[in-house]
């Protein structure tokens, strides 16, 4: 059986209680952070850990924490970002449904070694439930002392809030996150300055995910070095895996860094295999944001080494200058399914969700969208495919933030290993308009 650090309790009765969670041996990750540890031997554990950022970006979590700056004076502020809302993935909602202390947790230890008295959980705002959720796990954390004026007797303060998000996926994105906090519209910043010099009202602030802040929990525990003993290479600790699609058994998944990307398809511990006996198609391995691979490429790399669930292995191959792995929103399509198709559900997505700041992005991905769309209901032409190519390549780092290439490498991705099927839809058109959507004619 695979190891679990996050998941370990998930069937335990009640685990989203304090209660049942403190029984467990929660919190003591606080009690040793707060009582044993001073905040930069935190930090060094958690670098010493090799924890990667764990929604989407990879960052080292450690470094990214140690770039903080800490002019006298001055507020510093922990920004958890549990705004999930990448095409696939769900693996954050899951653990605040199931086991919200586990977040809470890790948010008095990442903000004692941030050295923030005031932190704020940034919740999707489609997320009510597990807004009064997290809600109620404060409120119960905060009677047991371990938030509040003076935790735990140690003379440290955190006020802890939750905040609901704006209801856009730009809102995700981390200094839209923090405009949207501030009030103002989801609108991107430009980076540089990063959050960790100028974030929250201007101060010093570190933006990090639900798993990553929830992963410091068993690192403060066990210690770094324990946590980097799991995993493989750089890609150290466990990921929580939101299996999507054709599967057998598709769900939330803790898998230790370093699997097979086959086992974990068709082995009987995790997704089981392709369902209603399919052949594999493709798979997406970290959300809508990352390139679409053929099966043979999903599961094995050009030398035939196989593929494995890694920020390194997954990228092999692919070319995104990101890493694959992204937010662990794995997405299977079996051989039934029209790549040419989810390509163009992909781009209504990303059009929709653009901010509409930069020309490249508010412009490029409406025509993506209304060129796969043409496509997709038999209007299409060949020179089609190649203007698709242009525009995605138009978009790709001329944005301020990382939405245009996310909606770029999926369409640039489906015509590098698809191509075939863009064509098939050229010469063998299946007219019909779209009735819903209506702009078959662009
Ligand atoms: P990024 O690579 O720009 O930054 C990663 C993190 O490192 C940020 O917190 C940034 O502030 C920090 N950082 C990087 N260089 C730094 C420096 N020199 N000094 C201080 N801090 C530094 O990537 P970003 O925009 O944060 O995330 C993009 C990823 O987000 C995509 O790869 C995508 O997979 C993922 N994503 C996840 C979603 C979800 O729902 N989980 C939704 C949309 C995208």
């Amino acid at each position: 059986m695979a190891r679990k650090l996050l998941l370990e309790h998930i069937n335990v009765p009640d685990i989203h209680t304090f209660d049942v969670y403190r029984q467990k041996g929660g919190y003591r990750a606080v009690e040793k952070a707060l009582k044993t540890l001073t905040p930069d031997e935190v930090v060094e554990e958690v670098k010493k850990s090799g924890l990667r950022g764990r929604g989407g970006a990879g960052f080292p979590t450690g470094m990214k924490w140690s770039f903080l700056a800490k002019p006298e004076g001055v507020a510093r502020y922990l920004v958890c970002n549990a705004d999930e809302s990448e095409p696939g993935t769900f693996k954050d909602r899951y653990l605040m449904t199931h086991i919200p202390h586990a977040l809470i947790e890790g948010m008095i230890v990442s903000s004692f070694a941030l050295g923030a008295h005031t932190s704020y959980i940034y919740v999707r705002g489609e997320m009510m439930p597990q807004i009064r959720i997290l809600e109620r796990a404060i409120a119960e954390a905060k009677n047991a002392g371990f938030l509040g004026k003076n935790i735990l007797g140690t003379g440290y303060d955190l006020e802890l809030y939750v905040q609901p998000g704006g209801g856009a996926y730009i809102c995700g994105e981390e200094t839209a996150l923090l405009e949207s906090l501030e009030g103002k519209r989801g609108n991107p910043r430009i980076k540089p300055p990063f959050p960790a010099i100028a974030g929250l009202y201007g101060c010093p602030t570190v933006v990090n995910n639900v798993e990553s802040i929830a992963a410091t929990v068993p690192i403060i525990n066990d210690g770094g070095d324990e946590y980097a003993k799991i995993g493989i290479g750089r890609s150290t600790g466990t990921k929580l895996i939101s299996a999507s699609g054709n599967l057998v058994r598709p769900g939330v998944y803790e898998i230790e860094l370093g699997l097979p990307v086959e086992e974990f398809i068709y082995s009987d511990e995790w997704c089981g295999g392709i369902a209603n006996g399919k052949r594999l198609k493709a798979t997406v391995a970290g959300g809508s944001s990352v390139p679409v691979l053929p099966a043979n490429l999903s599961l094995k790399l050009a030398n035939g080494d196989p593929r494995l669930m890694s920020y390194e292995s997954l990228s092999e191959g692919g070319f995104a200058t990101g890493t694959m792995m992204g937010s662990g929103g794995f997405i299977a399509f079996d051989e039934d399914q029209c790549i040419v198709r989810n390509t163009w559900n992909f781009s209504r997505f990303y059009h929709h969700e653009s901010c509409g700041q930069c020309s490249p992005c508010r412009e490029g991905t409406g025509w993506m969208e209304k060129v796969l769309h043409r496509l997709e209901f038999g209007h299409g032409k060949m020179s089609d495919i190649d203007l698709l190519v242009d525009v995605s390549k138009k978009i790709e780092g001329n944005t301020i933030c990382p939405l245009g290439d996310a909606a770029a490498w999926p369409v640039a991705s489906a015509i590098r290993h698809f191509r075939d099927e863009f064509e098939w839809h050229v010469n063998e058109p299946v007219k019909s308009l779209d009735t819903n959507y209506g702009l078959a004619n662009y």
